[in-house]
């Protein structure tokens, strides 16, 4: 059995729909607050990572707040790590003790989690590490990551990894089979010859899509944030999973396979430089940026989910609560131009930002300040039917002036009243343009 392009397209519909999620990184690592890489960065054993364990206590923890965040900020989908890689278990498992529940908050916080993002109405994800840094049976020694790599003390140790295998199959399908339907299954991650079926990564698919046949997995059983696996290929693996992911970086071109068709893919991307917890990360990026990041994903036909990290009390910090809010601003009112759109491949790219489509509507994002009236590369005036402001609905005007005559082939939009003026655009972050065109010229 394979997975098939038709397949994916079909599964993904709701998620290319949807086009913005939020990600949430949040574990024991967000007490001593330096990203959830801090064990093998800092290369602690076990023990020494043991006071996080012992004082995990997010008193404030309230997910139905944060799944009202990610509503109001206009985000369809949460996905949480229910497990990160020092695998400490936000979930009750019943394969190890290193979990929520044994805490002094001693809560199943996947359960309350799942439940609240319902509530909310947004579809439910967990992110689930492949890497364990917790288990015995995990390689340490000649780990490309572990805590424990190069350490002699590991050298000659034994381990039965079939025995890791065991358990990581038996906690996916407590993920699978514990908190009823869920959408987004995001396994992190595969490298060297952590690969494939050295998950057994068939067998694992197999029961993930008898527990929940229409869950969209993303493509990490195969590779990480710096492939794309076969799913790209004519040789699309079972578990390939369901869209790219890829990680800090917008891709030029957004995502095809072998063929040129659009796969789904997923820009993950965090607000300031870590997807923990880092009170001293302070290099957020502004709204502005990772709003226009979000329209220039939908424009190459990709999602973005947009991460925060809680701090040790479960509460979402004011940096990223701010990003928040101008999202909500931004697309209360342009949401529209996002859900549901695609690339307009069938038009030049504009200089002045991008276009997206739904349909038969451009909506033209445009970015950047004109001098007097604005080019619409690629649209002629007899097919478009009405322009106006997506934010207000206001009137745009073709423009028709003698500063525009030396271009006859280009059709111009103008913002105010008269042609040869320079008119502030309303919004410094992206003012769109929504351009409804005669007949059905831009159906793809
Ligand atoms: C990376 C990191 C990880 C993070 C993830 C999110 O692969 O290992 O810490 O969770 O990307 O995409």
């Amino acid at each position: 059995m394979k997975n098939s392009l038709e397949a994916i397209n079909k599964r993904t519909e709701w998620f290319r729909e949807s086009r913005f999620g939020m990600f949430i990184h949040w574990g024991l690592y967000s007490i001593p607050g330096k990203g959830e890489w801090i064990r093998s960065h800092q290369r602690l054993t076990v023990e020494e990572y043991e006071p996080y364990f012992e004082s995990f206590n997010p008193t404030e923890y309230n997910p139905r707040e944060w799944a009202r965040q990610a509503k109001a900020a206009g985000m369809k989908y949460m996905v949480l790590t229910a497990k990160h890689h020092d695998g400490f278990c936000l979930f009750d498992s019943d394969y190890t003790e290193y979990k929520a529940t044994n805490t002094p908050i001693g809560k199943d916080l996947v359960k309350e989690f799942v439940e609240a993002v319902r509530e909310e109405g947004l579809k439910v994800g967990l992110y689930f590490s492949l890497i364990d840094w917790y288990h015995k049976d995990f390689p340490k020694y000649a780990d490309l990551n572990h805590p424990m790599r190069g350490n002699e003390a590991y050298k000659d140790e034994k381990i039965d990894f079939d025995n890791y295998l065991t358990y990581l199959h038996n906690q996916v399908k407590e993920i699978v089979t514990k908190y009823g339907k869920i959408d987004i299954l995001w396994f992190d991650y595969s490298y060297e010859e952590m690969v494939g079926e050295k998950w057994q990564a068939t067998k694992l698919i197999e029961m993930v899509r008898h527990y929940q046949p229409d869950v969209i997995v993303d493509n990490r059983l195969e590779t990480s944030g710096e492939g794309f696996g076969s799913i790209v290929t004519d040789d699309i693996q079972l578990y390939s999973g369901d869209f790219v992911s890829p990680e800090q970086i917008v891709p030029h071109e957004g995502i095809r396979n072998y063929k040129g068709d659009p796969v789904p893919w997923e820009l993950c991307l965090t607000m300031n430089n870590n997807w923990a917890y880092n009170p001293t990360d302070y290099l957020y990026k502004s709204s502005k940026t990772l709003i226009r990041k979000l329209v220039e994903c939908v424009s190459k036909n990709g999602n973005m989910i947009l991460n925060v990290g809680p701090d040790a009390l479960g509460q979402i910090n004011s940096p990223s609560l701010a990003i928040l809010n101008d999202f909500h601003e931004w697309m209360s009112r342009n949401g529209e131009s996002i859900y549901g759109c695609v690339g307009a491949y069938d038009l030049p790219k504009p200089e002045w930002g991008y276009y997206t489509k739904k349909d038969n509507v451009i909506y033209a994002h445009v970015f950047e300040q004109p001098i007097g009236p604005i080019a619409l590369p690629g649209l002629k005036e007899e097919e478009i039917k009405r322009m106006s402001f997506l934010h207000d609905g206001s009137e745009v005007k073709i423009s028709k002036s003698w500063t525009t005559n030396a271009f006859p082939d280009m059709c111009f939009a103008q913002f105010g009243e008269i042609p040869h003026f320079t008119y502030p655009l309303p919004c410094d972050v992206d003012s769109v343009i929504k351009i409804e065109l005669r007949g059905d010229k831009n159906e793809n």
